[in-house]
C-alpha cells in the first residue's frame, strides 16, 4: 500500500453509527468497511440492523456488530459501549448520523409543518435525537476515546446548518398558504447545534486526541418527484442532487489519518449549493 493510501486506512478501526438502519446509515457504513474498519450498527429499527449487518458482514468479511439502542437514553448508550467493547475491544470512532424525519401529515385543515402549528412535542422528539441523542453518544464514546489515546467524531450536519430553508421548493401546486408545507425548524435549529457541538467537542478534547468535525451533506436523490428535484437542482451549481454514494469519500477522509490536522471544522459537500 501506498503511503498515501495508508492515510485513509481504518484497518483494524472500531466505528459506531448511530441511524445505521437509514438511508445514509448504511452508506456510512460501506465506507468504514471497504476502508478496513469495523461498522456498528445503532438504530432503533432492530430487524434492519440486523439484516444491514449480516450483509456487510458477509460483503466486506468484517465482523459488522449492530444492536438496537435508543441514542436519547443514556443507559442504553452505556449498555452499547459495555457490549462494543466486550466483543470487539476497542472504540475508535463515533459517527452522530441519526435523525428524526417524521412525517409531517397535515390534517384537513392544519399542517403541521408550519411554524405556526408546529406541535411542541414535535419540537422536543427532534431535538431529543438529533440534538441530545449526538450529546449524549459524544459524551459516551467521546470520554472513553479520551481517556484510551484519542479518536474521531464525525457529526453529520447538512447544507442546512449553513443557510435557510428555501421554503419555496417545497410548494404543492393548488394548495392555499396557510396549508404550504415547509421544511420543519427543528431541522435547521438541530443541524446549526450540530456544528456549535462540533467546535466545543474539538476544543475540549484537543489535548486528548479526539477530532471533532461535522460533514454538511445536500440532499441525496431517493425518488423525490420530479418538481421538487428540478426546483432543488436550480439551486445548486452542480446542477444534481447527490448519489446515494457520494459521501463515502469525505467520511472515510474525515474517519481517518488523512484529515489528521483536522478538528472543529465542518466539511461542506453541497454541490455548492451554499456558495450562490
Ligand atoms: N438524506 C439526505 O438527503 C440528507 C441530506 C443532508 C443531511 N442528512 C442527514 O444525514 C443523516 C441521515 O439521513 P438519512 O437520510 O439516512 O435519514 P434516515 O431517516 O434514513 O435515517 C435516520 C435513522 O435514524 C434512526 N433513528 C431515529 N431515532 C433514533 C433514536 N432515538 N435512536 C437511534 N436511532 C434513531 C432512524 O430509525 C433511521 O434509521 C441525518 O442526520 C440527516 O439529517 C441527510
Amino acid at each position: 500500500m501506498t503511503e498515501l493510501a495508508n492515510f485513509f486506512d481504518l484497518t483494524g478501526r472500531v466505528a459506531v453509527i448511530t441511524g445505521g438502519a437509514g438511508l445514509l446509515g448504511e452508506q456510512h457504513a460501506r465506507a468504514i468497511a471497504a476502508a478496513g474498519g469495523t461498522p456498528v450498527l445503532v438504530d432503533i429499527q432492530q430487524q434492519r440492523v440486523t439484516e444491514r449487518v449480516a450483509a456487510l458482514s458477509q460483503e466486506y468479511g468484517v465482523p459488522a456488530i449492530g444492536r438496537a439502542t435508543d441514542i436519547t437514553k443514556e443507559t442504553e448508550i452505556e449498555a452499547l459501549r459495555a457490549e462494543v467493547m466486550d466483543r470487539l475491544g476497542r472504540i475508535d470512532i463515533l459517527i452522530n448520523n441519526a435523525a428524526n424525519n417524521p412525517k409531517m401529515e397535515a390534517s384537513t385543515e392544519v399542517n403541521f409543518s408550519r411554524l405556526e402549528n408546529f406541535p411542541l412535542a414535535q419540537w422536543e422528539a427532534d431535538i431529543a435525537v438529533g440534538l441530545t441523542g449526538a450529546y449524549l453518544c459524544s459524551k459516551v464514546f467521546g470520554c472513553h476515546m479520551a481517556s484510551n489515546g484519542g479518536g474521531v467524531i464525525v457529526n453529520v450536519a447538512s447544507d442546512l446548518a449553513l443557510i435557510a430553508p428555501d421554503q419555496r421548493i417545497y410548494r404543492q401546486p393548488g394548495v392555499p398558504e396557510h396549508m404550504q408545507p415547509v421544511k420543519p425548524v427543528t431541522y435547521s435549529v438541530v443541524k446549526s447545534g450540530l456544528v456549535g457541538l462540533t467546535r466545543y467537542l474539538a476544543s475540549y478534547w484537543a489535548d486528548k486526541k479526539v477530532r471533532v468535525n461535522a460533514i454538511s451533506p445536500g440532499g441525496v436523490y431517493n425518488g423525490q418527484p420530479e418538481d421538487f428535484v428540478v426546483r432543488l437542482t436550480n439551486l445548486i451549481p452542480l446542477g444534481r442532487m447527490a448519489a446515494i454514494n457520494e459521501y463515502q469519500g469525505a467520511i472515510v477522509f474525515l474517519c481517518s489519518d488523512a484529515s489528521s490536522y483536522m478538528t472543529g471544522t465542518n466539511l461542506v459537500v453541497d454541490g455548492g449549493r451554499s456558495c450562490w
